[in-house]
């Protein structure tokens, strides 16, 4: 027997449908959000007398379910009207005024996009949104470089919604005074789930991605544990998703604690924000702090520096902030020792994964 025919010689799977346990996957219910999803629907509901909506900021923690939310929303709106037309943008990947025209024009499947400039491809979506009323919804806001495409869609579009999602209200006050006074934003916070909440969301997406039965409870209960620990409904579904694969690979016919400890045990290779999706800079300053985690922000420049960083201590500070608030790292300041102000920077998963 090849090596092949023995792993495959059982077809049986614990999986019904993997999909759902994908991040952008968009369960039929959305649990614990309908209050939230209310509140955006009624800044989109004068759209639906054709006159303009509200526009609103979405913040809150990584992972509680703020994106899929509005994908939802946006999902119900399609379903129910031709003349709402919504569009979803991230900035993370789409950075620049000229980028996000450019996708704006492709989800409206408009083609003639070649050697257009930002303000002729602006032109373009204008024509054809005004035609109808638009809900725009930029996620991730803080990443964007540039703001001048809001200007214009709040000039050059008469009846739209714009949803603006970010980790940090904060972001707000850095905003101009006039794009503030025009946006006139409402806010809406997303708080973090309760343990019986996490619980609760993981359990439904277990009934969708497994067969039914598969799961012993006490596995089951640790996975959501840990989730409700970590506050990021994406390690749970990666938690599920590992530790039916970990089964699997056993030729298990249930998915047990111990299999469940594997995956916590792969854990530490997940990152709320995927490590692969930060620049090059910031992988090689993660790398340093995994290397030496707890040590003082000062030494790590230095050891930074040895091994060929390039730049200032300032700009290097800023990109420890970044990697802290997207929860690679932690920062723990103490005042007033003999050096003053001293910064402690440890690798985040090692801190959460050592005592399960
Ligand atoms: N109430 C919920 N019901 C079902 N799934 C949920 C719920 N809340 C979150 N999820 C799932 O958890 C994952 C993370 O949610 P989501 O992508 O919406 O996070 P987010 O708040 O936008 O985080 P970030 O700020 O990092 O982008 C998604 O796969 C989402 O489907
Ligand atoms: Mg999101």
């Amino acid at each position: 027997m090849s090596i092949f025919d023995e792993m495959l010689k059982s077809d049986e799977t614990l999986f019904r449908d993997a999909v759902a346990l994908d991040y952008d996957f968009i369960p039929k219910l959305i649990p614990y959000r309908e209050k939230e999803q209310k509140h955006i629907a009624l800044c989109i509901k004068p759209l639906f007398q054709r006159r303009t909506g509200k526009n609103i900021m979405v913040y809150g923690a990584p992972g509680i379910g703020k994106t899929v939310a509005v994908k939802h929303i946006f999902k119900e709106l399609e379903e129910k009207t031709d003349e709402i037309i919504p569009i979803y943008v991230n900035c993370w990947q789409k950075n620049t005024s000229f980028k996000i025209a450019m996708e704006i024009c492709e989800i409206l499947d408009y083609r003639f996009t070649h050697n257009k400039k930002t303000d002729e491809l602006f032109k373009v979506i204008s024509t054809i949104l005004n035609k109808k009323s638009a809900v725009f919804c930029f996620d991730e806001i803080d990443k964007a470089e540039e703001q001048d495409f809001l200007y214009t869609l709040l000039e050059e579009i008469y009846r739209k919604t714009i949803i603006l999602i970010t980790n940090y209200k904060t972001w707000v006050l850095e905003l101009e005074d006039r794009l503030k006074s025009r946006l006139m934003l409402e806010f809406l916070e997303f708080k973090e789930y309760s343990p019986e909440e996490t619980k609760g969301i993981l359990r439904e997406r277990l009934r969708y991605a497994f067969v039914d039965g598969v799961w012993e409870d006490d596995g089951f209960n640790l996975a959501a544990r840990k989730t409700a620990e970590l506050k990021d409904i994406r390690a749970g579904l990666y938690l599920l998703r590992e530790a039916g694969n970990a089964a699997e690979d056993k030729a298990s016919k249930k998915i047990t604690l111990e299999h469940v400890k594997t995956a916590l045990n792969k854990l530490s290779d997940f990152n709320i924000k995927k490590s692969t999706e930060l620049k090059e800079d910031e992988r090689f300053i993660l790398s340093i702090v995994k290397k030496n985690s707890g040590k003082k922000s000062g030494e790590l420049y230095e050891i930074f520096k040895k091994n060929g960083g390039q730049g200032v201590y300032r700009t290097f500070q800023r990109k420890i902030d970044f990697l802290a608030k997207s929860k690679f790292i932690s920062v723990t300041k103490t005042l007033g020792g003999p050096e003053g102000t001293t910064s402690i920077i440890k690798y985040e998963r090692d801190a959460k994964l050592s005592d399960y």
